[in-house]
């Protein structure tokens, strides 16, 4: 029998914990993918009370026996690929005999993310907050089909090796800066055919070096990574027919999504369940459970509408109870409160048939808190539970809130199981299952990886 395939989606603006799902649920699965987005994510996995923050490898990584996927639909950036596994692998955890890289996937180059920091200077005050690891411009690449793939990568250095294999290694290195150093001035050429070779570099590789350490480091990291990349279309549909399963890990978020999310302050690409089945390469048929992760508060990085933000000492509270600063950029997150309406419609539009909530632990520190459960028009007092990402209409709304009565951290912490929780926490996810009519089926109560409960909270109405 095939193989069954979980996608785990972020609900919110990111940041929902979806790195510590995947842990727990990768431990069952065969095979761990990412699908989507590239270095611009940042899951933080907690294991024994050191922590690992992983920004293009999937967070089941720590799954020993896991096959360890990078789809066609991953930006990659090669360094910071190649940094995060020799990092794992001094560790003592192997990773490059089971990783496996789509020869698909796009390649970030440097002056991807040089560029990504120029656009956002250009666009002064309507800046979108990216996290500046050159998503958009590789993207951008992408879709004008001038991208340079994995693929090339691969048939580049296989050239070059056959070619000048038997020459010293500075001969070989040199042979390799040429042709790396051509490849990225052509692209850029591409785009900028009217400046100068000379101001270009300048403004590419501004300071003195900074051009042959980019090179250095290509060279470095490609050749890390060159036996890991192939055909992972096959290898995955190859596996999946000898029935092992198959966990798909999300980044970003349904809010952050191209088409979903509040456009312009968006990620480009679609980090939602579909774009997820894109991003490796199976028909959405294959898909049988598709686990939601949201915290039971919210928060949003970067720029861009926030409709339940605290933008006050309460959101500065949840902030220091949660530790929510950006584990890409470190960047301090916006913090407010759970929005029921914008969960509702990430539920639909992703198909979920699990919700994941975080953070319990956190909302339990507090008196009492608020979930948002409509919105009203600020003009015409008219209230709705339909979701709009559209800024112009999200601007003009309110947020209705219900309050939930807190401070029951003390007596949940220690909590082994669901039925152990105080009533005040099993009313709130009881409240989410029934609103969003999706199970809640794991229940995050530490950072740890231990503090996840299973349950089967059903919406009863
Ligand atoms: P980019 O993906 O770096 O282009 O950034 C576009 C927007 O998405 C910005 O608001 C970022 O802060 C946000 N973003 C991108 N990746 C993540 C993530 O993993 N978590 C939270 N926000 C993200
Ligand atoms: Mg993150």
């Amino acid at each position: 029998m095939r193989g069954k395939v979980t996608l785990v989606v972020g609900t919110n603006f990111g940041d929902e914990g979806k790195g510590k799902i995947i842990d727990y649920l990768a431990q069952t699965h065969n095979m761990v993918a990412r699908a989507t987005g590239g270095s611009n994510a940042g899951h933080k996995v907690v294991i024994q009370g050191r922590s690992y923050p992983l920004h293009l490898l999937p967070s089941g990584v720590f799954n020993p026996r896991a096959k360890v996927i990078i789809g066609n639909g991953v930006l990659v950036d090669p360094i910071v690929l190649a940094q995060e596994i020799v990092s794992l692998e001094s560790d003592g955890l192997k990773v490059r005999d089971r990783l496996y890289i789509s020869e698909k996937a796009h390649v970030i180059f440097p002056y991807h993310v040089r560029t990504d920091e120029i656009e956002e200077n250009r666009r002064g005050d309507n800046k979108l907050g990216t996290t500046h690891k050159g998503i958009g411009p590789a993207a951008e690449d992408k879709y004008a089909r001038d991208g340079i793939r994995f693929s090339d990568m691969k048939q580049l250095f296989t050239e070059l090796n056959e070619k000048y294999g038997s020459c010293s290694d500075i001969e070989l290195y040199e042979k390799f800066w040429d042709a790396l150093c051509k490849l990225m001035f052509d692209q850029i050429d591409k785009h900028y055919n009217s400046m100068p070779f000379a101001s270009y570099k300048n403004r590419y590789f501004a300071k003195d070096g900074e051009l042959d350490d980019s090179i250095r480091k290509l060279y470095a990291a490609i050749n890390i990574l060159l036996p890991c990349i192939c055909d992972t279309i096959s290898l995955l549909h190859t596996n999946l027919e000898n029935g092992q399963d198959l966990l798909i890990e999300g980044a970003q978020a349904t809010l952050l999504d191209i088409d979903f999310g509040t456009y312009p302050f968006v990620t480009s690409s679609n980090p939602t369940a579909s774009g997820m089945c894109t991003g490796v390469g199976i028909g959405p048929t294959y898909v049988s459970e598709v686990v939601g992760v949201l915290k039971a508060y919210a928060s949003r990085v970067g720029e861009g509408v926030f409709i339940t933000e605290q933008a006050n000492e309460i959101g500065d509270k949840i902030r220091v109870l949660g530790h929510e600063y950006g584990t890409t950029t470190g960047r301090p997150r916006r913090c407010g409160w759970l929005d029921l309406v914008a969960l509702k419609y990430a539920c639909r539009v992703n198909g979920l048939t699990a919700l994941a909530v975080n953070h319990l632990d956190t909302i339990g520190m507090l008196e009492n808190f608020y979930v948002c459960v409509a919105y009203r028009d600020k003009e015409t007092g008219e209230k709705t539970t339909s979701f709009s990402s559209e800024n112009n209409t999200l601007n003009r709304y309110v947020p209705v809130y219900k309050e939930f009565e807190g401070n029951f951290y003390k007596e949940m912490k220690g909590s082994k199981s669901f039925e152990e929780l105080p009533q005040e926490a099993i009313n709130f996810l009881q409240f989410i299952a029934d609103y969003t009519n999706v199970p809640v089926k794991y229940v995050g109560v530490g950072a740890g990886r231990d503090d996840l409960l299973k349950c089967n909270i059903l919406p009863q109405k």
